[in-house]
């Protein structure tokens, strides 16, 4: 019999691609999930958070937990505090239920200290898989592009849509991308493994914002014309953006936790695929829609659960 897992979001962004390489792999693949395709060919179950019987039957056979569960925003709908709760309920019924290991996904640079709820938030949902009782393979993604990625795809759509591109300060805050396809190469890597590990999920390069502006501005063949202006202004104008996209683009948060590097690690390369090839390989498709978070978010017409 195949070993069995459970992959929160199967069918959402990095949950697709690690549900991909378990069924290459000859695993059985379960999710929780609240937004189940209606072609869905694995069994599904719903975040059933206040019934934590249920959440624990969601586990009951499964070998190896791979956790993307979190939220981006509170205007999705969850808060990072209700996600911290939630992510709880999910850890104590994976343990309950006998789940050996966890590979959880988490972010660079977590730090319960931090002035961002998402990055505070982060570091106490590691803390419970190190206290869960589970072995544990806990990878912390710098920003994730490839496929269905939505911050590098809006990027390319801003800059095909529009004559100018707004640069919040300086520009020259570094960040560290990572491919989700290697990503989740690493994650189903870990999920064999039972020793205790943290690490970091980086690519090969690192830039500057301004150069990874220029450099995906270069691979769609538009001109870059970066106009720097102070994050409060920047922020003020995504607002605007955001009424004409009904999507929240970017908060004010996310500017800053930008511009604070919190998404650069330094260090050895984790995964191997350099954005640039990524670019060139996919000028053609890249940006050619906005992608909506919000829209991610709204309920599946009629989820269809085992
Ligand atoms: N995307 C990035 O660039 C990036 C960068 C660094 C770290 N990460 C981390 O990597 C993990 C996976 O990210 P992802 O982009 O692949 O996530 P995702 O597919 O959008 O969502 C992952 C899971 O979280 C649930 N979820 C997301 N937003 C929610 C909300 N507002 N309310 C309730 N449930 C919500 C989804 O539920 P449904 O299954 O119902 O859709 C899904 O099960 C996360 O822990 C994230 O913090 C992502």
């Amino acid at each position: 019999m195949s070993q069995t897992d459970l992959v929160t979001g199967a069918y959402g962004y990095s949950g697709t691609y690690l549900r991909r390489r378990l069924e290459t792999a000859g695993h059985t693949v379960r999710t929780l999930t609240d937004h189940p395709p209606a072609d869905a060919d694995i069994e599904v179950f719903p975040f059933a958070f206040d019934e934590e019987g249920a959440l624990e039957a969601a586990f009951d056979g499964v070998t190896t937990f791979y956790n993307t569960y979190w939220t981006r925003y509170e205007p999705s709908g969850t808060s990072h505090l209700q996600a911290v709760t939630n992510s709880a309920k999910l850890l104590r019924a994976a343990a309950r239920a006998g789940v050996e290991r966890v590979v959880h996904l988490s972010i660079t640079n977590p730090d319960a200290g931090s002035f961002y709820a998402y990055y505070r938030g982060k570091a106490e949902v590691e803390d419970l898989v190190t206290a869960g009782g589970m072995s544990y393979a806990i990878v912390r993604p710098g920003v994730i592009f490839g496929g269905d990625d939505i911050l590098l795809n809006n990027i390319a759509w801003l800059l095909r849509q529009f004559y100018v591109f707004a640069i919040p300060g300086d520009g020259c805050y570094r960040l560290r991308p990572v491919y989700v396809e290697d990503l989740a190469d690493l994650c189903v890597g870990l999920g064999e493994s039972r020793t205790d590990t943290v690490v970091d999920a980086v690519g090969p390069e690192s830039f500057a914002f301004k150069d990874l502006v220029a450099a995906i501005a270069d691979a769609v063949g538009t001109v870059f014309r970066p106009v720097h202006l102070p994050p409060a202004v920047v922020s003020m104008a995504l607002r605007g953006l955001s009424l004409l996209t009904r999507d929240v683009v970017l908060t004010r948060d996310e500017i800053d936790g930008l511009m604070a590097e919190l998404i650069m690690v330094e260090g050895e390369a984790t995964c191997p695929t350099a954005l640039t090839d990524y670019l060139r390989d996919n000028s053609d498709r890249i940006g050619r829609e906005y992608r909506s978070e919000l829209a991610r978010r709204k309920p599946s017409p009629a989820p269809a659960f085992t």
